[in-house]
């Protein structure tokens, strides 16, 4: 039992939350309830990245102050979240003043400390992605919105780290994950390393968080927003707090921030003489056909849809089963009607319905006593006992859709115990063997419940609650003979498609 702190990357508010956003809050979610349920204390935060020139130029086309947009933006989050019944510990908007005093106080440090320095610069900037570039980027054409770009700012000496970024990365090799964006990042530490400017002079660019030493500029949005991970657990007001919580344990990140969270950020903790978080680690993207789901390309899927027509459990395990963490994941329509027709339907909810209409039809709708159990009772017992350690270390080495795998696997089992069993046969030759069987499947199907209720909350929670079965461990023999099962309507009915 130990503490777990994880983040998510704050959402720039420039538009309404998609199925990128929802992905890896949801992650957070699922991750932490595995925790909490394995007896840790955790800390989940999430929130919205509200400074910037992005989120400025948005505003703008609304005819908005940025402050009101964000205003307007921010409960369409919360209100996802809630739908998505996303249980996070804290929630910072960088516009918040406690995030305002922890950056000031931050930039105030790494000055005195000598870290930061004025100074000419120029070069290509890219205004999509908030940062200047540098000209093999520009020459890539892969980055949009860009202009040059010469004026003075404060620059944070991250080129002063760079040795011992690499040397920590080597010698810590749980840093980054997955292993290909260590590899990446690597790759992009063998280069030179400049400094980071840090500041947006007000004349230029206005929406930020106004630099403690020189009230001409403001400060530049991504130092601003990789503070919060720092600022809402209390750096520079709450020490008691910062203590307890500080290192992160994960920082979940899509790979397309990368840099800034590996190198950005790690150089920021080394000028603070803070220590790094235990996991920085990056997650594929959502792809529609060959191409990224973006706002821009107008393809992104909106999840409330897809929660409308199929439920937030379903959602919830189809994006956690499908992306291998790491790698890029497909969405389909298909995909997403496969998953849920095999999984879902076919395997869980199948294996409700014959063990419930079962104990109905044959036993009086209650929970058989199983007897003494013969070495195919035996063989599930072992399989359902080991599935809570199984599930724990597989999530604590972020392979979510392994476990989730390894608790589908034996629900499988069990239907085909069922199958070569035959309890309906059974309960008209052999009754004793007829209530082995369906405790067995039921006390089954109890444990897999459990195993499943961080990723699905709500019918992992039905189904414990028709077996009387709520608030009950992981272990075996917590199905209680004699309880009455409460009738219900198909977990899943299947989705039939023309
Ligand atoms: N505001 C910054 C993060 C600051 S963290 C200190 C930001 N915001 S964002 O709203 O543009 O993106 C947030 C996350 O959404 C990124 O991790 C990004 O990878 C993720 N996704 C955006 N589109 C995605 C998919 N199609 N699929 C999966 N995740 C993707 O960047």
């Amino acid at each position: 039992m130990g503490k777990f702190y994880v983040t998510t990357p704050i959402y720039y508010v420039n538009d309404a939350p998609h199925i990128g956003h929802a992905y890896t809050t949801i992650l957070a979610d699922v991750l932490s309830r595995y925790h909490r349920a394995a007896g840790d204390e955790v800390f989940f935060l999430t929130g919205l990245d509200e400074h910037g020139q992005k989120v400025k130029q948005a505003a703008e086309k609304r005819g908005l102050s940025p402050q009101a947009h964000a205003d307007d933006l921010a409960p369409r989050f919360l209100d996802l979240w809630k739908k998505l019944d996303i249980r996070y510990d804290d929630f910072i908007r960088t516009t918040e003043g406690r995030h305002k005093k922890a950056v000031q106080a931050v930039l105030q440090k790494v000055y005195e400390a000598g870290d930061i320095y004025a100074g000419e610069y120029g070069g290509w900037y890219s205004v999509a992605e908030e940062r200047f570039i540098t000209d093999a980027e520009y020459e890539s054409g892969q980055f949009r919105d860009v202009k040059k770009l010469k004026e003075k700012n404060y620059f944070f000496k991250m080129s002063k780290y760079h040795g011992r970024l690499v040397e920590y990365i080597k010698a810590n090799p749980a840093l980054i994950q997955p292993e290909s964006r260590r590899n990446e990042i690597m790759g992009f530490l063998n280069q030179p390393l400049g400094d980071l400017c840090i500041s947006r002079p007000k004349s230029r660019m206005d929406w930020g968080i106004e630099i403690p030493f020189d009230k001409d500029y403001v400060t530049y949005v991504w130092f601003d927003a990789l503070i919060n991970y720092i600022s809402v657990p209390g750096y520079a007001s709450d020490d008691t707090k910062f203590k307890k919580w500080w290192p992160a344990d994960v920082h979940l990140i899509g790979k397309d921030i990368l840099t800034t969270h590996c190198v950005y950020w790690t150089t920021m903790l080394f000028s603070l003489g803070l220590s790094f978080p235990k996991t920085i680690f990056a997650h594929g993207w959502w792809l529609m056909g060959e191409t990224k789901m973006s706002k821009s390309l107008g393809n992104v899927v909106n999840p409330l849809d897809l929660i409308k027509t199929h439920g937030i459990d379903a959602v919830r395990y189809y994006l956690m089963r499908e992306m291998v963490l790491g790698q890029d994941a497909n969405f389909t329509p298909e995909s997403f009607i496969k998953r849920f027709n095999s999984d879902l339907a076919n395997d869980f909810g199948n294996l409700l319905n014959r063990v419930s209409g079962l104990i109905a039809r044959d036993h009086g709708g209650k929970v058989p006593g199983p007897g003494p159990l013969t070495p195919a009772e035996e063989e599930l017992k072992r399989c359902a006992q080991a599935l809570n350690s199984t599930v724990i270390s597989l999530v604590g080495r972020m392979k979510v859709h392994e476990a989730i795998e390894a608790v589908i696997e034996l629900v499988r089992q069990v239907n085909k115990y069922l199958e070569a069993q035959a309890p309906w046969k059974l309960a008209k030759t052999d009754m004793p063997a007829a209530n082995r069987v369906l405790y067995t499947a039921g006390e089954c199907l109890r444990i897999a419940s459990i195993m499943l209720e961080p990723v699905m909350p709500h019918k992992a929670k039905m189904v414990l609650d028709i077996l009387g079965a709520v608030n009950t461990e992981p272990v075996w023999g917590q199905l209680k003979p004699g309880t009455t099962l409460k009738s219900h309507p198909p977990l899943f009915p299947r989705i039939e498609v023309e």
